[in-house]
């Protein structure tokens, strides 16, 4: 299939522009569109500018706010309950781990709850952050009502994201960033945008809860949680962490990001930050983080494989290829973008 590669800085800068056009500010267009040039960058295209339409129109009939700052209702030394107004979700959660970072270098630790929040893309630009200021870094997120509970045929919880982000000294951060369900939804729904006839048996199953490989058939029915009963554990978990506690709807009520532009989505984050420092002295952690995860590199890789990879390793690997090369973008992806800068008076870079 033919692909067209532009430069991360040529996508950032439309996509910004046409955030600005649909009726964000200048900074959060920059914010929105960083985040999603950078689930790009790394090969995580189902949370990348396929999404753009989709975001823009929600800011342009008013579902999302422009304008909001996080809101803090509650708070503790180390625990804030915030109110995220509507805004956008990455500007809103860049904002909140702002906040949990400063905390933290005060009190060691600092955790957020937001409710009134909307989608707030790839988790790991948050945790990063907090990586990037010596501190482990935790987001999560719940989303719509796309998967099964194990042994269950309707879909009552969303592919609830978690983020882990740790400083490793010489290595790039170890960053795990994962759906809770086997594969994120989007990848679905961008197999089935490429014209793929099949995906594989344990991503999804059809409307009457039988496993399928037809995408079409998998966006009908449901999405499976990743290794059977814990994954499904840990969604349950993600959505009262960040929905019980905060106020905001869980997964199961929760307003489709996709179709109903008529209602903000009110999802619930959960994101926090460790400071290392204030349990052991960072350069020292570093050192260890080196061991543990050399000892992963040289581990002898199994047949069929080149090498053993840390969380976050793959993808950052891919950010840096896709720096140098530029994004590959396939031919629908290039279609809408093209057609959405008609309709917001920006053109697509050819
Ligand atoms: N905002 C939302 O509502 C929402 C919902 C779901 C997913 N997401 C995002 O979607 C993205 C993709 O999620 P996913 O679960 O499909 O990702 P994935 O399955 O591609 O990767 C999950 C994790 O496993 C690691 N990994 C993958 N292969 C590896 C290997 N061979 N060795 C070592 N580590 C490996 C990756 O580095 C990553 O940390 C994430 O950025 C997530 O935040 C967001």
């Amino acid at each position: 299939m033919s692909q067209t590669r532009l430069s991360a800085a040529t996508l950032k800068d439309f996509t910004t522009r046409l955030l600005q056009s649909a009726g964000l500010s200048a900074a959060e267009a920059a914010c929105l569109a960083g985040n999603l040039v950078l689930a790009n960058l790394r090969g995580v295209d189902s949370h990348g500018l396929m999404r753009l339409r989709t975001y823009a129109t929600r800011v342009k009939c008013g579902v999302v706010k422009p304008g909001v700052a996080p809101r803090v209702v509650r708070e503790a030394p180390a625990f804030l309950a915030i109110d995220g107004g509507n805004g956008n979700g990455m500007w809103i959660g860049r904002q909140v781990m702002e906040l949990c970072i400063g905390r933290a270098k005060e009190t060691g630790a600092c955790f957020a709850t937001v409710n009134n929040g909307n989608h707030f893309g790839i988790a790991a630009s948050f945790t990063e952050m907090a990586a990037a200021e010596g501190m482990i870094g935790l987001a999560m997120s719940n989303a719509g009502a796309t998967m099964v509970p194990t042994g269950g045929r309707k879909p009552i919880l969303g592919a609830n994201p978690l983020s882990i982000a740790i400083p490793s000294g010489k290595y790039r951060p170890l960053v795990l960033d994962m759906a809770t369900s086997t594969v994120a939804q989007g990848k679905i729904i961008l197999a089935a945008k490429e014209g793929k006839k099949t995906i594989p048996s344990d991503w999804a199953v059809d409307p009457e809860g039988n496993p399928t490989t037809d995408p079409e058939l998998a966006l009908k029915g449901a999405m499976l949680p990743f290794g059977g009963a814990k994954g499904y554990g840990l969604a349950l978990i993600i959505d009262i962490l960040v929905a019980g506690l905060s106020g905001a709807l869980t997964s199961a009520h929760t307003r489709n990001f996709w179709k109903d532009f008529e209602h903000p989505q009110n999802l619930g984050f959960f994101l926090g930050a460790w400071n290392i420092a204030s349990i052991m002295p960072l350069p020292e952690f570093e050192r260890r983080m080196e061991t543990i995860l050399g000892e992963m590199k040289a581990c002898p890789p199994a047949p069929g494989h080149t090498e053993v990879f840390y969380p976050g390793e793959i993808e950052h690997r891919r950010e840096a290829e896709n720096l140098r090369g530029g994004i590959a973008l396939g031919p629908a992806v290039i279609e809408d973008l093209t057609k959405l800068g008609g309709e917001y008076g920006v053109a697509f870079p050819s």
